[in-house]
């Protein structure tokens, strides 16, 4: 008997596993597994959403107007080049449909974002990975890596799960070194973290380059993960070729009011990197002080190297009957590694002391 089958490689998809958000029978759970934003949401931002309940028979604004403008204007980009999608993984997952089919590679570096292998299979692409060297895209790997095939890079810069990163000039060889009619996708969520001199989150590449995309997201320093909001910074070309496959209400009334009270709330945003600046070397030192391998994170997260797989997953399920959430990295090929969000300092504390007491226990 026929039936319905999926497209060539949809079954090969490994489906994204979310971080967890609660622990049953425990109340007061830590949730520090998909790089939240501790601090909660603008205030501004709430009340905005609030305020558009009492317009939600109404569609949305198609073209997202006004919250192009706000983002332009705060980041100082031209807003007829951004186009909003519903999380950044809408506008990745748009690109890769847009620009990548059958027959195509798109290549990105081991430890990177799973949302680029998943949606290349989903198009039906071939997803290529090359190798880093210490947790680190490697540009020379990452070049030897394409194909006639390759149609599009990606990379996350920061990286998540990793924390690196590749400063200005890396970025720009690694562009200078590819073919034109590759697009490359500088995947900058967790940009607004990252305090180093050398780090460029790719926006003027874009404008200087019709093959540079730069993606943003509202989910991690703005606190906005639940109203799914994200935004790329793109050639006008690629912005075109964006504003014919989205679907003409991507971005929710509710989203877009809170993004543009969000992006116009700089304190909000301030405080937030504040926090992660003092809480990334406070945690990263104590987990260091445990004993534990902590690669160096530019993010708002870091990756704990545990001795054995075996000892990742004893220690993330000694956590959870704590009620502490970390993330387990095996789909990122770190099966000995978890993930911690720099959460709040109380947050922290129950890792570090219930991470101690698994220690002891072993
Ligand atoms: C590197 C990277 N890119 C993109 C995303 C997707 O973010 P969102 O769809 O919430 O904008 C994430 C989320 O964790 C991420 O870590």
């Amino acid at each position: 008997m026929s039936k319905p089958t999926p497209k060539p490689g949809i079954m090969d998809i490994d489906p994204y596993v979310g971080g967890l958000h609660t622990v049953e029978g425990v109340d007061e759970v830590v949730v520090l597994a998909s790089n939240e934003g501790p601090l909660g949401a603008s205030p501004l931002a709430i009340e905005a959403y609030e305020r558009e309940a009492q317009r939600l028979h109404l569609y949305p604004d198609g073209g997202a107007e006004e919250l192009r403008a706000a983002i332009g204007q705060r980041f100082g980009l031209d807003p007829a080049r951004i186009v909003c999608g519903a999380g950044s993984d809408e506008i990745i997952s748009l690109l890769i449909s847009a620009y990548a089919g059958v027959g195509d590679e798109v290549l990105y570096s081991a430890h990177g974002f799973l949302m680029y292998p998943i949606n290349a299979k989903s198009a039906g692409a071939t997803p290529v990975a090359a190798p880093e060297t210490n947790l680190t895209a490697n540009v020379d790997a990452l070049l030897d890596a394409v194909t006639d095939r390759t149609k599009m890079l990606f990379l996350a810069n920061p990286n998540n799960p990793t924390g690196s990163y590749l400063p200005a000039d890396e970025l720009r060889r690694l562009r200078e070194g590819l073919p034109d009619h590759v697009l490359m996708v500088i995947d900058a969520a967790y940009a607004e973290y990252v305090s180093r001199n050398d780090y460029v989150s790719g926006a003027e590449l874009v404008e200087k380059h019709d093959n540079v995309v730069m993606t943003r997201t509202f989910s991690k320093a703005f606190g906005l993960a639940a109203v799914r909001l994200g935004w790329a910074y793109c050639p006008a070309e690629v912005a075109d070729v964006l504003n014919r496959v989205r679907n003409p209400f991507n971005v929710t009334a509710p989203a877009q009011a809170a993004g543009i009270a969000a992006v116009g709330d700089l304190s909000h945003t301030d405080a937030a990197i504040a926090h992660n600046d003092e809480w990334l070397p406070k945690f990263t030192a104590e987990l260091q002080n445990l004993g534990y391998e902590v690669a160096p994170s530019v993010g708002n997260f870091v990756l704990v190297r545990f001795d054995t797989p075996e000892t990742a997953r004893s220690a993330y399920d000694y956590l959870l009957s704590q009620g502490v959430i970390g993330r387990m990295m095996g789909g990122y090929g770190l099966p000995e590694s978890l993930r911690f969000t720099i959460g709040l300092e109380s947050e922290l504390k129950r890792v570090i002391d219930s991470l101690a007491a698994h220690r002891k226990s072993l």
